[in-house]
């Protein structure tokens, strides 16, 4: 079954089922500033989750177009895609747990519907937790499909749970459906859930219980409703056997046309299929939002900086690859002749889309050229070394001055036949992220490791966070290093024990209250003594100069720092926490994104 086929079967069940088809909405979401992109199906329904009417009825069914860039690291593994595509089916206060799993459970294994045998399919559910009870409702319902025990895992609130991209709203217990590939287990733990690599997710059935709101309670909604999530390329992988999303028929010409102009063969090379894989997905997410009515074109901000740099990291990996010419052009046409059934859009806009990309490709192999050519005059110098190493700080100043990412040097200098000191860059990396974060670096040309808005915008989160880490945990929170990269942000602060669920949800909610507040962001040069009784915030141990810049957002935080930062908070979109861990004793480090 290819993926028109899985789409119009899905709308066909459920319209079977009384739902009312309704159209898939914009990747860019309308009025709200929470969010870079749409990154569910329930994203453009929020209101009606929450209680409006909506015109279609109470069941729907759609189709939608998603973005996640959280995971743009990990694109090129069997699983993660940055643009992927949502099978949704809804209740407004209709049908409810039994209702969705019911009707889920027929669409899996009914041999009218996908015919999965039902022993390859295994479901979490929501474990419970202090504030919401185990959802043994969901489990019940299940066990009585004739799911063995076995097969049902319950897990936390971080695996279990589905808020909006906002951190408020309407939220609740989800029950995931996995497919097993039928590996080994990989210890007595495994189960559904397990990211071994046994268990894919398709489908999440969401049970919209709760709202939540910005203090971090939970007020239960008067009119439970759900959404449901299942993703088609995931699930064409398993219904064809496949292993991975990258090798259904979904990717398979534009990464055998990725082959032929790179003259390589899919699937002989791990390092190559990953290259071809970046160049599938990212193409294609890059089709996807030129081609949105909304029309975004790459820039510095926002979406716009998104899809720049999804498009500089294909052109990266087509060259990495041994492509001389353009990356799109020989995939564009297949992308789009491709997706142009159920997304119209593509065809309407097909000029926009091909021209944008080739003016973007242009002119990043143009700064890419220029900081080669001042590579190749460094490297007859670096040969007579007889270690063949490139020092850290020089790849640095390569980053530095010519925007030149550390991978590219490293594998630039390695045609050369040297290597580069990366712990060293790494820590002129750091410092100068520390310099430029402390307000001591004001003399530093640079400022921020990345001026990009995106950095700029994680920047200005980290002063949000560490005060809302300071009113939830107490004001031994200090400050001990932070890392930032246009896709997300590492925070390092001293706090003695794992923040608990609960702890790590409030924070959450106060840094979107504070960005949703939309507070102005002030500058004020003083004296570092006057800073400090104006209680700012300054790092402990950092040499500062004595005339410093302290920036303030509202009336919410105050810090000693060298900017630079967003005028608004509001621009800042959807914090969100993705772990908190161990850095080392007595510090804790939390990575986080913005959505
Ligand atoms: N919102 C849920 C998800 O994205 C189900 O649609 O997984």
């Amino acid at each position: 079954m290819n993926a028109n086929e899985l789409r119009s079967k899905y709308i066909e069940f459920f319209k079977s089922k009384q739902h009312a088809q309704i159209q898939g909405k914009s990747l860019l979401p309308d009025n709200d500033p929470t969010v870079l992109f749409t990154t569910a199906g329930m994203h453009p329904l929020v209101p009606y989750l929450l209680g409006q009417e909506h015109p279609a009825g109470k069941r729907l069914v759609d189709y939608q177009k998603c973005i996640r860039t959280g995971d743009i690291d990990s694109v090129g593994d069997p699983s993660h895609l940055t643009f992927f595509e949502m099978l949704g089916n809804w209740s407004l206060g209709d049908y409810f747990k039994e209702g969705a799993i019911r009707m889920s459970y027929e669409f899996l294994t009914s041999s009218e519907w996908l015919g999965i045998p039902a022993g390859k399919i295994g479901v979490t559910v929501f474990e419970g937790d202090d504030t919401v009870p185990r959802d043994e409702e969901s489990a019940s319902v299940w066990r009585s499909l004739g799911i063995p025990e076995e097969r049902i895992s319950y897990r936390p609130r971080s695996d279990n749970w589905w808020g909006p991209a906002g951190a408020t709203g309407p939220c609740g217990p989800d029950s995931e459906m996995f497919y097993d590939f039928g590996k080994e287990p990989c210890g007595s733990e495994c189960g559904p859930g397990c990211s071994c690599g046994k268990w894919l997710e398709i489908w999440n059935d969401v049970f919209m219980q709760y709202n939540k709101k910005a203090d971090g309670t939970y007020e239960p909604l008067a009119r439970t409703c759900v959404d449901t999530g299942m993703g088609i390329e995931r699930t064409v992988t398993v219904l064809n056997g496949k292993k991975s999303v990258y090798d259904t028929d979904i990717f398979a010409e534009s990464i055998a046309s990725i082959g032929k102009a790179a003259g390589c063969v899919y699937g002989t090379d791990p390092e190559k299929d990953r290259s071809m894989r970046i160049i599938a997905d990212h193409a294609r997410a890059a089709a996807f939002i030129l081609g949105d009515p909304k029309a975004v074109t790459p820039s510095n901000v926002g979406a716009g900086y998104v899809l720049r740099r999804l498009i500089r990291r294909a052109v990266r990996h087509g060259r990495k690859l041994g492509i001389e010419g353009t990356v799109f052009s020989p995939i564009m046409h297949i992308i789009i002749e491709q997706m142009a059934g159920p997304y119209p859009e593509l065809i309407e806009n097909k000029a926009r889309i091909i021209e944008e990309l080739n003016k973007e490709e242009k002119k990043f192999l143009e700064t890419l050229h220029k900081g080669e050519k001042e590579f190749e005059k460094l490297v007859p110098n670096l040969l007579k070394n007889p270690q063949k190493i490139m020092s850290g700080r020089l790849a640095f100043k390569l980053y530095d001055t010519y925007g030149f990412p550390i991978e590219l040097t490293s594998e630039l200098a390695e045609e050369s036949g040297l290597t580069v000191n990366r712990e060293e860059f790494d820590e002129a990396f750091r410092k100068h992220q520390n310099l430029s974060r402390a307000g001591g670096g004001q003399a530093f040309k640079g400022g921020l490791i990345d001026h990009g808005e995106i950095a700029t915008r994680y920047h200005s989160a980290t002063h949000l966070l560490q005060q809302a880490l300071r009113i939830v945990l107490g004001d031994h929170v200090a400050q001990k290093g932070s890392n930032i990269t246009a896709e997300r942000m590492r925070f390092d602060f001293s706090h003695d024990k794992p923040m608990t669920a609960d702890e790590i949800a409030r924070v959450e909610a106060i840094v979107n209250e504070q960005i949703r507040r939309d507070l102005p962001v002030t500058m004020e040069i003083m004296a570092l003594d006057d800073a400090k009784a104006s209680g700012a915030i300054a790092l402990f141990g950092e040499k500062y100069d004595s005339q410093v810049k302290v920036y303030a957002m509202g009336d919410f935080s105050k810090e000693v720092c060298g900017g630079p930062h967003v005028e608004h908070t509001g621009v800042l979109g959807t914090f969100k926490i993705q772990k908190e861990q161990s850095s080392s004793a007595g510090v804790r480090r939390i990575r986080a994104a913005l959505e």
